[in-house]
């Protein structure tokens, strides 16, 4: 229904959405990620195709499915995110970040499968970049809007993502609440900007993308 009664309002917009977690491998058989779904993102993504923008979705592993004319992009690892996110910038006009990427990886990643052994295994981690962040400090005219996934001190935590990370909004979720966060059909979110907070009641995904997509 969404695609035929819509008001086009983005058309001439290109937008592009990053989805879904990312994968760090540790050995050929094992990996670090996380419980992201894709399902906020890929409700982004679907609803800006329906009011017009050209969309680029970036997307870590998911099970969701989406329009045929959302270009979309397959990664896994931090490294490929921002790559794929770097060949579609420049011209494009809004950067939602509504990936989870792994805060670290593994220093050494194994080629052999590591052995199992009857003693303590110590992995070192270090840490990935900040991509939203560097595309933040470099947005220029461009809109930019991250998430927070905090499970305490919210307000405060999103403020200081908001002003690090340089970008217009953060989308600000309390992951201990229920029905909201990772993989639900449902949110609950504050929209943050530097001299607002929008709070928004429980609702589905796709309201809360069109929310988003308003701020456009
Ligand atoms: N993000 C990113 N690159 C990372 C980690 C996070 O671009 N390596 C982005 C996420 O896509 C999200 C925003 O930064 O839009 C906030 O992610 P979140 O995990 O809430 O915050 P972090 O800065 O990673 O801090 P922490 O996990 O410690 O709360
Ligand atoms: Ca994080």
């Amino acid at each position: 229904i969404d695609r035929y009664f819509i008001k086009k309002d983005l058309i001439g917009k290109k937008v592009i959405v990053t989805a879904g977690p990312t994968i760090e491998r540790i050995d050929p058989v094992r990996y670090i990620t996380n419980d992201s779904s894709g399902k906020m993102g890929y409700a982004i993504a679907e609803s800006a195709y329906n009011r017009g923008a050209e969309v680029v979705l970036v997307s870590g592993p998911s099970k969701l499915n989406i329009s045929e004319g959302i270009k979309k992009i397959d990664i896994t690892t931090n490294n490929e995110l921002k790559k794929s996110i770097e060949n579609e910038f420049n011209n494009a006009d809004v950067l939602i970040m509504a990936a989870a990427p792994c805060d670290f990886r593994v220093k050494e990643q194994s080629k052999e499968k590591i052995k199992r052994k009857e003693e303590n295994l110590l992995l070192e981690l270090i840490p990935n970049e900040d991509i939203l962040s560097y595309f933040g400090k470099i947005k220029g005219k461009r809109l930019v809007i991250g998430f927070a996934a905090e499970s305490n001190n919210l307000i405060e935590n999103s403020k200081r993502k908001l002003e690090n990370k340089n970008v217009d909004y953060i989308i600000a979720n309390n992951i201990t609440e229920k029905d909201a966060g990772f993989n639900v059909d449902t949110n609950k979110v504050k929209i943050i900007s530097k001299d607002e907070i929008i709070d928004l009641p429980l609702m589905l995904k796709s309201e809360v993308a069109n929310k988003i997509l308003d701020l456009i």
